[in-house]
């Protein structure tokens, strides 16, 4: 499906994006591993999350779903009869992946071309420290994965990588080792899986960059998910960037390890309220009010990237309105994403008149080129679709962009609340 964009003359609205996808899936897996039954309510609706509940139930957890409400009859995960499929979706893969190394039996873990093209090694070379029998193409480092089943035992372990998939991988093997299991993290990444392993009884202490984990059962919890950050960011920019823009973005879970791109904007001298704080299920949510402003660029690096990764195309869209060079490095990861961010966010903003240099880990934007409507790529990447779908409200003209429903991996609803917030400023 190709999505054609006008600009808009005003954005105007109010809008609850779907539940977050990290807190959905980890809902989901933990709930079907644990002992009895948990209901989740605003379950992500995406493709992603919905890979996750089939293969939790493929792997012998009960699983009714209701619109977006799910319960959860967990249990010791049991033998699946088939090929486990993760489609698009790397946080399933690689949470999965750390259930099934500790499991008493074999099984196959797969997903579609990108997320077969995707690092494995990270997980597999830890996995077989701990003892697990893991394979996978290309001398361990790409799915397919296969697991033989066995004993795991604790490990200590450095993470090369500041990456939550991964931290959540060996933390879920870790509740099937023998022994303790220590990660030290190069800096800090988001940390619902071990707020959530705390709320369903699990012995996981968090030290500085250091988080460890013992061998244990979880209790069911119910979980109300917020509304995803990821994709409120969309509307945040859109309407930060635009000359005559107010949005509100309701009930977003506010997790500190995930609002990077509030400070990055915030940084960019961007005008949004956070309001009515509260707390939900042990996650801190908001409401964010989002207004017209004079954007300044500014430098996004370090420790502040595993806090924003996923809205680093967004951000670089921002910096097209900024005054001055915004310079984002660090952030070579986005590499291995969905797509190659950096290179697709480059060739796609460059193709509507954005000024941009690519660099090894990042990219430079200088603001104020003006931005005109063309026929733009989204590389079958959700986040890159609704990045372009937004630079076509604030470009001149039309834009079109191509495989848009690729946006419904976290976003089903992304260009049904995108025209609405247009067509009431129409
Ligand atoms: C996620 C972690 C991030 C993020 C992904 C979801 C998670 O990846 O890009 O969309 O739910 O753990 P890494 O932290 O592994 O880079």
């Amino acid at each position: 499906m190709q999505a054609t964009v006008r600009h808009a003359a005003r954005l105007r609205g109010s809008i609850t994006p779907p539940g977050d996808k990290s807190i959905s899936h980890r809902a989901a897996i933990f709930n079907a591993i644990a002992d009895g039954e948990a209901r989740i309510e605003n379950y992500g609706p995406g493709a992603d999350c919905l890979s996750t509940l089939r293969i939790m139930r493929a792997l012998g957890a009960g699983i009714e779903t209701d619109g977006t409400s799910v319960v959860v009859r967990g249990g010791l995960p049991t033998e699946p009869g088939d090929v486990l499929d993760a489609g698009n979706s790397g946080t399933t893969m690689r949470l999965v992946a750390g259930v099934l190394a500790g499991a008493p039996f074999m099984s196959v873990l797969t997903g579609d071309a990108s997320l077969r093209s995707r690092p494995m090694g990270r997980i597999v070379e830890p996995l077989r420290l701990m003892g697990a029998r893991v394979e996978a193409r290309q001398d361990g480092t790409l799915a397919p994965l296969v697991f033989g089943g066995g004993a795991l035992r604790g490990i200590r372990y450095r993470m090369p990588v500041a990456s939550a998939q991964l931290k959540s991988c060996l933390l879920l093997a870790g509740l099937f080792a023998d022994g303790e299991t220590v990660l030290e993290q190069p800096a800090l990444s988001r940390d619902h899986t071990e707020l959530m392993f705390r709320a369903m009884g699990a012995e996981v202490v968090e030290d500085g960059l250091t988080v460890s984990v013992k061998p244990g059962r979880l209790t069911p919890v119910d979980v109300v998910v917020p509304a995803d950050i990821s994709s409120a960011a969309y509307w945040l920019v859109a309407a930060v960037c635009h000359p005559d823009a107010e949005v509100v973005v309701r009930g977003v879970g506010v997790n500190p390890s995930r609002t990077g791109v509030l400070d990055a904007l915030q940084a960019m001298g961007a005008d949004i309220r956070i309001e009515n704080r509260r707390s939900e299920g042990g996650e801190p949510v908001a409401d964010l009010t989002a207004r017209s402003s004079k954007l300044e660029a500014t430098e996004i690096g370090g420790d502040m990237i595993p806090r924003l990764v996923d809205e680093v195309p967004v951000l670089a869209l921002a910096a097209c309105f900024a005054k001055g060079t915004t310079h984002i490095k660090d952030a070579a990861e986005l590499r291995l994403k969905e797509s190659d961010r950096l290179r697709v966010t480059n060739r796609e903003l460059t193709r509507l008149g954005a000024h941009i240099e690519e660099t090894a880990d990042g990219l430079r934007i200088t603001g104020g080129a003006k931005l005109t409507g063309a026929a733009c790529r989204s590389a079958n990447d959700h986040r890159m679709a609704m990045t372009l779908g937004v630079a076509g409200l604030l470009a001149s003209g039309k834009t079109t962009v191509s495989s848009a429903e690729s946006a419904s991996v976290s976003y089903p609803t992304f260009w049904d609340d995108l025209d609405a917030l247009a067509g009431a400023g129409a």
